[in-house]
């Protein structure tokens, strides 16, 4: 019994660690995108780690960060109370498919891991497009979906970090993810400009957009 406590502990520690390299890599991907002042927005924030990760490297932004779910909103408040950088982010509760913000109103839009959780993702780059200003930055990341027959070997790999039912939501959430292809489709029907598709490793896929005009830093 003690062994499996342990294991688990061990299993949760790693998995942690792991998405916190995650995490990391995409505020490294931000901040290369060159914005240093003015309101970012964070859509689907979860417990607000992200924002506050940035803010440690880069005081000077402000950010709104939002989600559905009042636990995950109280996780975030939680979190930004307890931060050093904490004033800097503002909790609001907002649906990734219809925001309650005025058009053109945020300098820059980040969005992580949440465009594999909505039923409808055309709305939600909508939505991005509109509250951003034209020549804002975007940074919408989220994990790829493999080629089906790499699904199993997928799992075991990538799936190695996680146990129990953090591997059951990783598998689910593979299976609802966006191939490369269908992520450069969902752009190219969506309103969004001056943004290109990326690759980030293996693993994730995204949508950038940098700080120079006419997303010079694509
Ligand atoms: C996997 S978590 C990612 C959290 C955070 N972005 C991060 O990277 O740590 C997905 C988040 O999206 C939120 N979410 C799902 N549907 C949403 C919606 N329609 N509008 C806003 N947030 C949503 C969930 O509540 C959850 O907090």
């Amino acid at each position: 019994m003690a062994d499996e406590t342990e294991a688990a502990s061990y299993a949760s520690a790693a998995a942690l660690g792991y998405l916190g390299n995650i995490d990391a890599s995409f505020v490294a991907q931000f901040l290369r995108l060159g914005l240093t002042r003015g309101t970012v927005l964070d859509i689907g924030t979860g417990p607000g780690l992200i924002p506050l990760k940035i803010l440690e490297q880069c005081p000077t932004l402000r950010f709104v960060a939002t989600d559905l779910s009042d636990a995950m909103l109280a996780l975030a408040q939680q979190n930004a109370d307890a931060h050093p950088h904490g004033a800097a982010v503002q909790v609001e509760k907002a649906d990734a498919k219809q925001l309650p913000y005025a058009n053109a109103s945020f300098d820059a839009v980040i969005s992580n891991s949440v465009l594999h959780h909505l039923p409808d993702p055309a709305a939600y780059l909508r939505e991005i497009a509109r509250v951003v200003k034209p020549d804002g930055v975007v940074l919408v990341r989220d994990i790829r979906r493999p080629a089906g027959w790499l699904l199993p070997w997928w799992w075991r790999w990538f799936g190695r970090h996680y146990r129990g039912q953090m591997l059951q939501s990783y598998q689910d959430s593979l299976r609802a993810a966006y191939t490369k292809a269908e992520l450069a489709r969902l752009l190219a029907q969506s309103p969004l400009r001056a943004c290109g598709v990326f690759a980030w490793r293996l693993t994730h896929i995204g949508i950038r957009r940098g700080f120079s005009r006419a997303g010079r830093n694509n």
